[in-house]
């Protein structure tokens, strides 16, 4: 697959996205959008990917959409392309297995609105997260407004918002908007780390707790609870946990089948 702005590997059981246009410091633009949207297409088919990890190349995550693309839109184009964002943030967010987001350096606008779209985030004590387009006379529009008041306390979410804010790594996972903050050297290792763990669970389980939870948030209580019991049948129906049942009871390592 051939990409200008995005490196798209995959190793075993992994898939690498590296956001990498690092002059404008990953800055979102169309093609990165369309690059975006063919790995999201190509990893929905993959049944042998366990686990995916996103970070950006050189010094920042990503910093947002790329203002100088969007300066010279006209209204109409401004809309298509919010709602482009929108569409390629949710796809990453609706791909079966867990993505865990590596915030390794400036994580600004569409930028932490991608990363809370991901199932993990981890971040490097050095970077900085926020949403900063009140201040370009915009407001955060590829889903920042809904999903950071989902995750966090309003109050603080609305606060963020309006000032435009940075928050500090520390501050961030304070917050609960990341996991975990590492050493600058370690956020690869440790997304890699915690990769490989997901990836020693039952494969299927994972993928249905990943349906139920981001579909489950889209439902009352009561409808959510029903659609759980239903997935977690599928599960009970699996080889694998059999697999896993009797390797806890026999005590030892469960070889899944991903069936
Ligand atoms: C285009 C960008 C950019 C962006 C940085 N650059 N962010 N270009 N769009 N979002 C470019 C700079 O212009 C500069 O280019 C180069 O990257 C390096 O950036 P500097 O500003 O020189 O670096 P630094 O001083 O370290 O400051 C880093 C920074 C700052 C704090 C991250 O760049 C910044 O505030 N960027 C904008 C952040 C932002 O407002 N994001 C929200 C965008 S709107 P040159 O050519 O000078 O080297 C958005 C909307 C999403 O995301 C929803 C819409 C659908």
């Amino acid at each position: 697959m051939k990409l200008n702005t995005i490196i798209y590997e995959k190793r075993d059981a992994f898939a690498y996205i590296t956001f990498n246009r690092p002059k404008v410091l990953n800055a979102i633009n169309r093609e990165m959008l369309d690059d975006l949207a063919r790995i999201t297409d190509d990893l929905r088919r993959d049944e042998g990917i366990r686990a995916i990890i996103v970070t950006g190349a050189g010094k920042a995550f990503i910093a947002g959409a790329d203002i100088a693309a969007m300066r010279d839109f006209t209204a109409a184009e401004g809309r298509e392309f919010n709602l482009y964002v929108q569409q390629q943030i949710n796809n990453l967010e609706n791909l079966p297995v867990p993505v865990i987001c590596a915030i390794n350096g400036y994580a600004l606008g569409g930028g932490l609105e991608l990363a809370l779209a991901c199932d993990i985030r981890i971040i490097a004590q050095d970077a900085k997260i926020g949403l900063p387009e009140v201040a370009l006379g915009i407001f955060p529009g590829g889903g920042g407004t809904q999903r950071l008041p989902r995750l966090i306390n309003n109050g603080y979410a609305k606060y963020y918002i309006y000032t435009g804010e940075h928050i500090p790594a520390q501050r961030a996972y304070e917050l609960g908007i990341v996991q975990e903050v590492t050493g600058s050297g370690d956020l690869t290792g440790r997304a890699q780390e915690i990769a490989d763990k997901i990836a020693k669970q039952g494969p299927i389980a994972v993928r249905m707790a990943k349906r139920v939870i981001n579909e489950g948030a889209n439902l009352g209580l009561r409808p959510s609870i029903v659609f759980d019991s239903e997935a977690y049948a599928t599960t009970f129906a699996t080889e694998d946990r059999i697999t896993g049942m009797t390797a806890f009871l026999n005590k030892t390592k469960a070889n899944f089948q991903n069936r």
